[in-house]
């Protein structure tokens, strides 16, 4: 089989790494990819966003199944033009990707679907949401998020009307985040911890991934402005069988069974981010791909072949699938560049990978890097994901640390508290 994976992050590198273990899988192609991608795939330097380009690489390098990483050639309609074109694609259509595309989607089909979920108000207008925070019935902390793509930046959690007003101008009015600010959601906040619950579903039969948590915040002890994900960690004791059951019952089967029901199914990876609430699991989110970091760490653990996973889903006979999953551990440790999520610089030469790697524990993930000549350079805000999967979660952690400390490059940021979480728990 010849696989084309669209995207160039740490996910689509854990996307190659995952299909390229595939004894079904001849040849690999990515586009555009990036400077580690390149080592375990042919990579062309071809935009997601050209659409006609993508059908024209997929027809020249006669390939088989396309695996589209990221949302926003899903949101473009990426797979419904790839599907319409004959071929196999994994990613839901441009109609069921507003799930992700859209919070004001999203929320409002939460509650037509009676889907646990936050209180929430949706405003189309600055005058509209500032007079909405000044009424004494919005309690603090308060969490105002942009409705459309951000990059996981369009969410913040304010103290107070001030600070709420502020992000609301920002977004609405500075349009810090373009057209994703036409709308905001004031939403009610919710503490707890918090889980990603990926499925992969073909609109009949849903095979769930192993639960993973992410670390959004930039720095340690979740300070800091929310980014892409910081680095995440994946045990089997994240979600309780009985929370688990929950969740399928009242999130992911009604999600499924809505989005039939409402003329466009959803195909492809669904990924639900729950906040664990004393009063139960709530939605934070819907993605409608694999998590990044979260496939950094739940792909490691696939104990059965990706690629097969990946076509029946395309194909729509997920049911003929045995899907396994190992008992270990896996964290992700996302190195990024210094000033990121804010702006930072690229160019920055990196040492230590081959090191990192000796350990065959560990998996470097490239995300922001590209090839200079014979150096790897920095060419992005998350540089690398380093992976380390061990029999427990703690030995995970020490093997993953030992891995980042011999990775340099100028302005290195990380967490060095990513798995601290899962520790506490227990
Ligand atoms: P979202 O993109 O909606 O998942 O939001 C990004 C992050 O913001 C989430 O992963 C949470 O850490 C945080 N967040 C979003 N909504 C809420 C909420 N209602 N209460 C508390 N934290 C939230
Ligand atoms: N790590 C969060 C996301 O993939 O959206």
């Amino acid at each position: 089989m010849r696989v084309l994976v669209i995207g160039s992050g740490g996910r689509e590198h854990a996307l190659v790494w995952a299909l390229k273990r595939s004894s079904r899988v001849s040849h690999l192609v990515c586009a555009p990819g990036n400077g580690g991608i390149a080592r375990d795939a042919a990579c062309h330097p071809i935009s997601p966003a050209d659409q006609r380009a993508v059908l024209d690489l997929a027809i020249s390098q006669k390939i088989d199944l396309v695996v589209i990483g990221p949302e926003a050639p899903l949101a473009a309609g990426l797979a419904d033009f790839l599907s319409e074109h004959g071929l196999p694609t994994m990613g839901p259509t441009r109609a069921a990707a507003r799930l992700e595309c859209s919070k004001v989607f999203a929320k409002e089909f939460m509650a037509r679907h009676d889907i646990p979920t936050a209180q929430f108000s949706v405003h189309e207008t600055p005058e509209r949401a500032l007079s909405a925070i000044e009424s004494r019935e919005v309690r603090y902390p308060l969490v105002v998020k942009a409705d459309g793509l951000a990059a996981g930046k369009g969410v913040v959690v304010v103290q107070d009307p001030q600070k709420a007003a502020e992000a609301i101008r920002r977004m609405m009015v500075e349009r810090e985040f373009g057209s994703a600010g036409e709308k905001v959601v004031l939403e009610e906040f919710l503490a707890g911890k918090e889980v990603s619950y990926i499925v992969f579903t073909d609109g009949s039969t849903t095979v769930p991934a192993v639960a993973a948590r992410d670390h959004k915040a930039a720095y340690d002890n979740d300070r800091g402005p929310n980014t892409g994900g910081m680095g995440a960690f994946s045990t089997d004791d994240i979600l309780a069988p009985e929370l688990e059951k929950y969740v399928l019952d009242k999130v992911i089967h009604p999600v499924i069974r809505g989005m039939e029901k409402e003329g466009c199914p959803f195909k492809g990876i669904l990924y639900a981010g729950l906040m664990l609430t004393p009063g139960g699991p709530k939605v934070l989110e819907f993605n409608v791909r694999m998590g990044d970091p979260e496939g950094q760490v739940i792909l490691p653990r696939l104990g059965s072949d990706f690629a097969v996973l990946c076509e029946n889903l395309a194909l729509g006979k997920l049911a003929d699938c045995r899907v396994e999953w190992s008992a270990s551990s896996a964290i992700c440790i996302v190195l990024a560049s210094g000033g990121y999520p804010g702006a930072y610089s690229k160019g920055k030469v990196i040492s230590g990978i081959e090191m990192a790697e000796e350990n065959p524990k560990v998996f470097v993930f490239h995300a922001g890097t590209r090839r200079l000549g014979s150096s790897l350079v920095t060419d992005g805000g998350r540089v690398l994901g380093v992976t380390a999967v061990d029999r427990d979660l703690g030995s995970a952690m020490v093997v993953a640390y030992e891995a980042v400390n011999k990775i340099r490059f100028d302005g290195m940021q990380y967490r060095r508290d990513i798995g601290a979480s899962g520790l506490a728990s227990r």
